[in-house]
C-alpha cells in the first residue's frame, strides 16, 4: 500500500501543507491524531533540544516537560534513532508514567536534514494497542510530515 492510499497520513499532510509555523502544524496533527484513533490516551511531540526532548504539542492530560536523550521509551527513540512499539509500559525498564493509565506506546522519530529533531508518542490505555500494522502507518505519517514540514 502507498503511503497516500492512508488517509491519515493524507488528512495529516493536507494539514500542514503550506504552513510555515512547526508549532501549529505539530498543534493540528496531535488533534487530528487524536480525534480519529481509537484507544488512545496520548499523542503528542517531543522536540529535540541539545541532549535534552522538551514537550511540544500534544493532546491528553498533562505530561513530564522534559526527557533526556536515552531515558524512556521517547529518549530511547530518539537517541537510538528507531521506532520502539511497547506492548505492556511496565516491561519496559525506564518507561516513565505521564499518564498512569497508560499500557502501550508507539514512538516514531522525525527527522530534519537526516537528523533526530524530535518524536512522535502515541499512548494507549490498552495493552499492545499498537500493531505492526500501527507501527507502518505512524512511520508513514512521520515520513508526510518531515516533507511537509518547515
Ligand atoms: N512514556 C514516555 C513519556 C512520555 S508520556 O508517555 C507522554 C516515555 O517513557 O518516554
Amino acid at each position: 500500500m502507498k503511503t497516500e492510499d492512508l488517509p491519515l497520513v493524507s488528512a495529516a499532510r493536507e494539514l500542514v501543507r503550506g504552513v510555515p509555523h512547526l508549532i501549529a502544524d505539530l498543534a493540528n496533527v496531535s488533534a487530528l491524531i487524536y480525534c480519529s484513533v481509537e484507544n488512545i490516551n496520548w499523542a503528542g511531540f517531543y522536540l529535540l533540544r541539545g541532549e535534552t526532548l522538551i514537550l511540544g504539542p500534544f493532546q491528553g492530560k498533562p505530561a513530564c516537560i522534559e526527557i533526556p536523550l536515552g531515558r524512556g521509551v521517547c529518549g530511547t527513540a530518539a537517541l537510538e534513532d528507531r521506532v520502539i512499539r511497547v506492548g505492556d509500559v511496565r516491561s519496559f525498564a525506564g518507561h516513565i508514567a505521564c499518564d498512569p493509565d497508560s499500557r502501550s506506546e508507539l514512538v516514531v522519530p522525525l527527522h530534519k536534514d537526516g537528523k533526530v529533531f524530535g518524536v512522535l508518542d502515541i499512548d494507549s490505555p490498552v495493552p499492545c494497542r499498537f500493531s505492526a500494522e500501527d507501527e507502518r502507518l505512524f512511520s508513514s505519517l512521520a515520513a508526510a510530515l518531515e516533507e511537509e514540514m518547515p
